[in-house]
């Protein structure tokens, strides 16, 4: 409680507008998992405007702080993107920012991304942090995959959602 008391009044001394951001930690408990919600204190220089564009024209800016994942503020914000794996290997989350290359996302969590990748605009929201305010448009899956492969780079063979690609 004290590191708390004095991480705030340092923030309130130079003046810097804290951003609470709630996150859901469980831990390994014998068989089971004891889950709380634990609530941190950001500051907002740490916090990213990152605007989405949805498949329907519908546009929506989140609040995201550099240490959460991009799907999961859209999905406390209640967008149901698509998802799968939550690792950064399967696709299906896949967006792509306006301005390329994807420099204002960190998506070194991921278990499979390549230059290449951020060179075209693409992310993968599941494993996707920000750095910079971003723009991107949202279910990118297909044209992250088509790009992959004339490239040469390796793609889930998952299914039903890329079937009948050529
Ligand atoms: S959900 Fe599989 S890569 Fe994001």
């Amino acid at each position: 409680m004290e590191q708390v008391r004095q991480l705030v009044l340092h923030f309130l001394s130079s003046r810097e507008v804290l951003f609470v951001r709630q996150t859901l930690v469980c831990h390994p408990l014998g068989q089971t998992k004891a889950c709380s919600t634990t609530t941190f204190l950001v500051p907002m220089s740490k916090v990213y405007d990152i605007s989405l564009t949805l498949p329907d024209d519908q546009k929506v800016t989140l609040q995201v702080d550099e240490n959460t994942f991009i799907l999961d503020a859209a999905a406390k914000a209640g967008l149901d993107l698509p998802h799968t794996c939550l690792q950064g290997w399967c696709l299906t989350c896949a967006g792509q920012v306006i301005d390329r290359p994807a420099t204002c996302i960190d998506n070194s969590a991921a278990l499979r991304y390549y230059p290449e990748d951020q060179e075209g605009g693409f992310v993968l929201l599941c494993t996707a942090k920000p750095r910079q305010n971003c723009h991107l448009v949202t279910h990118q899956a297909w044209a992250m995959k088509i790009y992959r492969r004339k490239r040469g780079r390796p793609t889930p063979g998952g299914k039903p959602m890329f079937d009948g690609l050529p």
